[in-house]
């Protein structure tokens, strides 16, 4: 009997062991999806709430590196400027009412799926990410901080560069990079954070009709970004601040830091413009010696251009696509994920404790 009980001993210290993975209760799972959802909708700004937009790039940030999505951001890293008006409000949320019951690298990933589920509220497709959301990401031991392993990607960058990142990082092929890119029809450029300033999209191509009870285009999920970058090809290169590139409209050339808010154009970084033709920067600013309607030098289309002319065109494909390729993404993690706890695999697991319970009062009251 006392083998027995030394086995069972053992049983017990391998499965704490093993059970280092953070699988969240189902009341806390859910518990975490409302208060995030509150987070989310407590910051606003007219129609747009800009949680939004910083808990999906925080999601991606928080992948980059050699342990994926991890729970942890290098903010003294230039490539991650701006991340932090976000982190700081999940952190508190996290730290207050999460530590310990479901991981940092979970609620991260949680936070961009229930703001990406908001973000179509009012759209005509919607985003179901929630469905397949997955549990128990590992997160880096240094979490909320940590040093960066991998450098984020610039907007100045070229088309090769691009895609190779992406192929490189997440195994993504052209087609899941530009997927993932139209991303960026969500929120804004700012010259304090990356040096550059203004929106990807504006109400000119948002599936979401302008009325005060919507969301502004750049808090919704939805194609406009390709519609900006294939409906428009008058694309020119402007200098911010004097320093990077940035493409602007023809008739909107004056660059938009020299503009009000309100007065500003949308704006393409280099990375966007690889979604249809091919540039190489001839400097670190990101300078591109063609461009979409030039007459002398007109720039070619990229191996991508026909599929952001597919997405363009089609607003489900593209929301079903992102859906699976933001998934693979927020997936990537040294752990093995598992399903989202529902409340009956929260019941399941009780018969299994109850009967460890069990033998450990049999042993203590009957056997010593
Ligand atoms: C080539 C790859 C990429 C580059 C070069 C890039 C670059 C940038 C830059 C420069 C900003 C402006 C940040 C600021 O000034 O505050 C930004 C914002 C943003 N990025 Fe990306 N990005 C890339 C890929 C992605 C991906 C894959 C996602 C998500 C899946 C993403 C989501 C966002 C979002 C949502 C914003 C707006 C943030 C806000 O308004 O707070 N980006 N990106």
């Amino acid at each position: 009997m006392h083998a027995l009980y030394r086995l069972w001993c053992i049983s017990l210290a391998l499965k704490c062991f093993v059970s280092i993975q953070i699988i969240p209760t189902f009341t806390n799972y859910e518990k975490a999806k409302t208060e995030l959802f509150k987070l989310i909708e407590s910051v606003k700004n007219g129609r747009d709430l800009p949680m939004i937009a910083g808990c999906v790039r925080l999601a991606f940030h928080d992948c980059i590196g050699k342990e994926y999505c991890n729970g942890c951001i290098d903010h003294t890293h230039a490539g991650n400027a701006g991340l932090k008006v976000t982190t700081d409000r999940i952190n508190a949320l996290y730290e207050a009412l999460f530590k310990g019951s479901i991981s940092r690298a979970d609620f991260y990933a949680l936070a961009a799926v229930v703001a990406l589920t908001r973000s179509t509220a009012d759209a005509p497709v919607k985003y179901k990410g929630l469905d397949f959301f997955k549990v128990g990401r590992k997160d880096c031991d240094s979490s909320p901080n940590e040093f960066q392993s991998v450098t984020p990607p610039s907007g100045t960058d070229g088309t090769n560069k691009t895609f190779k990142f992406f192929q490189d990082n997440f195994n993504f092929t052209v087609r899941n990079t530009v997927v993932i890119l139209g991303a960026h029809t969500l929120g804004r450029c700012s010259l304090e954070n990356t040096g550059f300033v203004g929106t990807w999209v504006d109400d000119e191509f948002s599936t979401v009709v302008k009325d005060p009870s919507t969301l502004a285009p750049t808090s919704v999920l939805d194609n406009a970004y390709y519609r900006e970058i294939i409906d428009n090809l008058s694309w020119k290169q402007v200098t911010i601040d004097g320093i990077k590139k940035q493409w602007q409209k023809e008739n909107t050339l004056i660059p938009n830091d020299k503009l009000p808010e309100a007065n500003r154009s949308t704006l393409l970084l280099n990375s966007d413009i690889t979604n249809s033709w091919v540039i190489e920067p001839t400097d670190e600013s990101g300078t591109v010696a063609c461009a979409p309607t030039s007459t002398n030098n007109t720039c070619q289309h990229s191996v991508a251009h026909n599929y952001t002319v597919e997405f363009a065109r089609n607003n489900s494909l593209w929301v079903i696509e992102f859906t699976n390729v933001f998934g693979r993404m927020i997936e990537m993690n040294q752990n093995v994920l598992k399903d989202r706890p529902t409340l009956s695999s929260q019941w399941r697991v009780i018969p299994f404790y109850a009967i460890y319970f069990l033998m450990f009062a049999f042993y203590t009251l009957v056997i010593l």
